[in-house]
């Protein structure tokens, strides 16, 4: 059995979780519930990177103190990352005991090593903000190739990598005023003494992906590798440096001790030895980032740990960026979805099967493309995979399935003998590939379904002992498609698992046939995707971004007088249980539209969440038009019984204050509310 820790980059704590991030954060869970499938030892660990400049100022901004943010952004990173079934075995914070206390040890060894020394570096000061300008708050033109609006690090068009000192034309991102030059001592850790180490350690043992390799031997490695600057003068938000008071780690230094910080809380929640994770020859170290952050990754962060007693990264796995139709993310065109916004609109194995149907081990972009992914999606997914459950179960429901394997021309074993393949692939992060082999076995099995047709075996009661035949092989060739599925798709694993009354556990148990159990009630697996709802998506999200605060109103503006209970005296005292018995939640209109024919209907599609909808035929026409509607969120009765009504079926109610015609009052939420909580 193999033991092995894997991180994902820790996410920044001054920003939400979104669709690109979630390329690294799924691809590492999927691999990690595959490890984990195949009865290896396997942690992720992962934890919010909270420090730096970034962070500091936009505390300031929020007039609230940097713990402050730190704590909200993680229970809002937290909660979008549960949304999407990514599972850790800890989440963690740069800013934590552990973490300073790692951080002490290591930079004790690399002083000990002698690899430090005392530079004077002039800087970018920002006098209106009373800070030195970290590189990202500094932009200018390219001192290379004279790329304007360039950041104060590197250049997006020639990939330079500079001071910010050595930007022409600089100006402060933080307050638009051209910064001063100032001077001030910083730290540096002399990497270039262990440029022979480093030569080899990228070269050899398959730690980075070959492309990986030369790009760093091309690009760093081909000359002296230049002192790396690790401390920041005050103000700055971080740990203090013992030996040099007044100056911190700069982020990146603590930022990947991180990973162990995250670990020794877990080792120390769980009684485990922490140098047998970190210090420890039997215990594979497997890092996933992307390819931003090669740099910090395959050079400083190897020096790092050299210099220290811990453990080498045995593989970094490093891929490309996310775009969307072909193009960068972007908020204008609403293509910056976040997280939490996905998933109010669609069911997050949409994305979990989409993303790792185009994952391979090369440092690739990924192109999200949205008529793709409703198409694939829906062909392969519902069409396919699902679809062979739900045309099997059913008839199967009221049975047992089979005590031995009925003859299925060999379609069981083939399918068993593919798991090495599938698994060999998945290891090696082609996910790509796994997902073309599981779709060829569904084919087979759903045309092995087509040939036998259980719904005609059905209606003739001679043939029970043929359907249950036919159903006991189509439910078991089902199994082994959500067997080899399940590190993308854990929900349908375990519902799998539930029809089955037998819980997926382990990869090997595609070997096996499931025999002689009675099948559960096949519940509803995946619902097509609606590209009305991708849409509605990107519509939100064009809106995203961050209101304008509301100013406090004077309690006067509040004075409305007390006309309306006298108008509606109120009705009868009902029990707490009674006003229980109505459902309440918060919905978001995705789609409103006039009912042709109806005066006072308009026709409603709420999003509840999760991928549920309902439609609502609500009497407010004229009074908000449908395109108004759209993207607002709504307090909607959710247990009402459907009601057929003259222009259609209505599921539902949504409530709103008033009652003539043209006094209508839709109630809402306060900002920050989700579609699909309840009310009460
Ligand atoms: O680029 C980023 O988003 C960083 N916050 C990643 C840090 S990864 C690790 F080194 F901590
Ligand atoms: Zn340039």
């Amino acid at each position: 059995m193999r033991q092995t820790l894997v991180t994902s980059a820790l996410p920044y704590a001054n920003g939400h979780i979104h669709i690109g991030h979630l390329v690294e954060y799924l691809q590492t869970d999927i691999w990690v519930r595959f490890q984990k499938l195949r009865g290896n030892r396997c942690i992720y660990i992962c934890a919010d990177d909270t420090h730096g400049t970034a962070i500091m100022i936009r505390a300031r901004e929020d007039g609230i103190t940097e713990e402050e943010l730190i704590a909200e952004m993680q229970r809002a990173h937290v909660r979008d990352f549960a949304g999407f079934d990514i599972e850790f075995d800890n989440y963690g914070s740069t800013h934590s005991d552990e973490n300073r206390q790692l951080c002490e040890e290591i930079w004790a060894s690399i002083r000990q090593a002698g690899l430090v020394s005392e530079q004077a570096v002039t800087q970018l000061y920002d006098a209106d903000a009373g800070t030195f300008l970290a590189d990202r708050f500094v932009q200018g033109t390219c001192p290379k190739c004279g790329a304007i609006e360039q950041y104060g690090d590197s250049c997006d068009r020639c990939g330079a990598h500079y001071s910010p000192a050595e930007v022409l034309n600089p100006i402060s991102t933080l307050t638009g005023v051209t910064p001063e030059v100032r001077s001030a001592d910083h730290l540096f850790i002399n990497i270039e003494r262990l440029h022979d180490f480093l030569h080899e350690w990228t070269r050899g043992g398959e730690h980075l992906q070959p492309e990986i390799a030369n790009y760093l031997a091309g690009h760093f490695l081909h000359e002296p590798l230049k002192d790396w600057d690790v401390s920041r003068p005050a103000p700055y938000f971080g740990f203090e440096i013992p030996d040099s008071p007044g100056n911190y780690w700069y982020v990146w230094f603590d930022a990947p001790i991180g990973y162990m910080a995250s670990t020794m809380a877990w080792c120390n929640k769980h009684g485990e030895n922490f140098d047998d994770w970190w210090a420890s020859e039997g215990t594979e170290i497997h890092h996933f980032i992307g390819k931003d952050i090669t740099y910090f990754h395959t050079l400083f962060w190897p020096a790092m740990l050299k210099s220290s007693r811990y453990s080498l990264p045995t593989k970094i796995h490093i891929h490309g960026f996310l775009t969307v139709d072909g193009e960068k993310m972007s908020k204008s065109k609403g293509t910056f979805v976040q997280a939490s916004t996905y998933l109010e609109h669609l069911d997050p194995a949409y994305l979990r099967y989409y993303y790792a149907s185009k994952l391979t081990p090369r440092v690739d972009d990924l192109d999200l493309n949205l008529d793709e992914f409703a198409v694939k999606v829906n062909s392969d997914m519902v069409g396919n995979v699902v679809n062979l459950a739900s045309r099997t179960a059913k008839f199967a429901a009221a049975t047992t399935l089979a005590d031995a394997y009925p003859d299925d021309a060999g379609l069981f074993a083939q399918a068993a003998n593919d798991g090495d393949a599938i698994a060999e692939a998945y290891e090696a992060c082609d996910f790509a590939r796994a997902i073309r082999i599981i779709l060829a076995m569904a084919d087979r099995a759903n045309q092995f379904i087509e040939h036998n047709a259980p719904w005609i075996l059905a209606k003739d009661t001679a043939k029970a002992d043929e359907l249950r035949d036919v159903c006991t092989i189509g439910l078991n060739l089902f199994r082994q498609l959500a067997i080899y599925l399940a590190p993308v798709l854990p929900r349908l694993a375990r519902q799998t698992g539930e029809l089955h009354g037998k819980p997926i556990e382990h990869w090997d148990e595609s070997k096996t046939p499931v025999l002689g159990v009675a099948v559960g009630k096949f519940e509803h697996m995946m619902r097509r995707v609606d590209r009305k709802r991708v849409d509605a998506m990107i519509a939100q999200s064009k809106e995203d971004e961050p209101a304008e605060p509301v100013a406090e109103s004077p309690a006067a503006a509040f004075d409305d007088g007390g006309a309306a209970l006298e108008a509606e005296p109120l009705a009868e005292t009902c029990s707490f249980d009674d006003f229980l018995r109505v459902d309440l939640r918060v919905a978001r209109v995705i789609a409103a539209e006039d009912v042709a024919g109806a005066k006072k209907l308009l026709k409603l599609t709420l999003g509840l969440g999760g991928g549920h909808e309902r439609t609502v035929l609500a009497g407010i026409k004229g009074v908000y038009q449908p395109k108004e509607l759209v993207g607002r969120l709504v307090v909607c009765v959710a247990n009402l019984a459907p009601r057929k009504m003259k222009f259609g079926q209505s599921e539902g109610m949504i409530v709103a204050a008033g009652g003539g015609d043209k006094e209508i009052f839709l109630l809402a939420p306060d900002d920050g509310a989700k579609p699909g909580q309840r009310v009460h």
